[in-house]
């Protein structure tokens, strides 16, 4: 069985890399839509019919389950592209219910794109599980520039990020929530900025926990080898400085899951 991956970049490379180590033996396609990245500050009609194209072109590629590797594409057209598709469609939310059961009596901050920030998706988690208000939004859009352009050490994204975090008053918080599959890229800096003890937490491991309910157990072949095709907008990437590329975002964001706390 192949499993289709979509984002709008790379970030949802951080939900692929879990997976790979949950499910080996399992055929993986990754579309990136890098002739639209960023989604975050776009209306929803166009992420929708970005998305679209996207479910369409990888199940055209055989898939026959997808996931929605990005928290913006998921607030917006989730409901559309499991209404239009008959395969089970997993997507990410802000893991806003975990984050709030362990904050003790400090805050929850909730950094994603401007528009999942915005959309309903998130205000019903909050309302359901943030019956305290102790969570705090922060849209951190540049971010996913940052990754896309591989500046994981740049001295203009630890500017952005000063300049973001000087808005807030980082000792309040005790959890972060990655709301944004690109923000997983930056651990390590955003460590810089907070107190020791900080927790991350994001949706990843319920995503693909998720996934693998929905899937019949004999689906798992976990002997066979993991292959993995990439796709640009649609197009399979075959250049080897590109894939090179992958391989060195792969490497980073499996030190970054080592990162749990500040
Ligand atoms: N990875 C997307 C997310 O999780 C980034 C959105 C964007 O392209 O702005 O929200």
């Amino acid at each position: 069985m192949k499993i289709g991956f979509f984002d709008s970049g790379l970030g949802g490379l951080s939900v692929l890399n879990h997976a790979m180590r949950e499910m080996p033996g399992t055929e993986f396609l990754y579309y990136a839509d890098l002739d639209n990245v960023p989604y975050g500050s776009r209306p929803a009609e166009e992420i929708i019919t970005f998305a679209r194209k996207a479910v369409k072109s990888l199940r055209e590629e055989g898939a026959e389950a997808i996931v929605i590797a990005c928290n913006t594409a998921t607030s917006a057209a989730i409901k559309t592209l499991r209404e239009e598709n008959d395969i089970p469609i997993v997507g990410m939310e802000p893991a806003v219910k975990p984050a709030v059961a362990i904050a003790g009596d400090k805050r929850v901050l909730v950094c994603a794109t401007p528009f999942t920030l915005r959309e309903k998706k998130l205000h019903d988690l909050l309302q359901k599980y943030d019956t305290n208000n102790i969570t705090d939004l922060l849209p951190l859009p540049k971010l996913v520039n940052f990754a896309e352009k591989n500046m994981f050490d740049a001295p203009e994204m630890k500017e952005y990020l000063a300049g973001e975090f000087g808005k807030i008053n980082p000792a309040d918080y005790s959890v972060f929530v990655l709301g944004c599959t690109h923000f997983n890229f930056f651990k390590d800096t955003i460590c810089e900025f907070f107190p020791k003890g900080m927790r991350f937490i994001d949706g990843i491991e319920g995503t693909i926990r998720h996934l693998k309910e929905l899937i019949p157990t004999e689906e798992f072949h976990s002997e066979g080898m993991t292959a993995i095709k990439f796709y640009f907008s649609g197009r399979e990437v075959t250049d080897r400085e590109t894939l090179k590329r992958i391989e060195s975002d792969f490497g980073r964001l499996q030190e970054m899951v080592e990162i749990k706390e500040v």
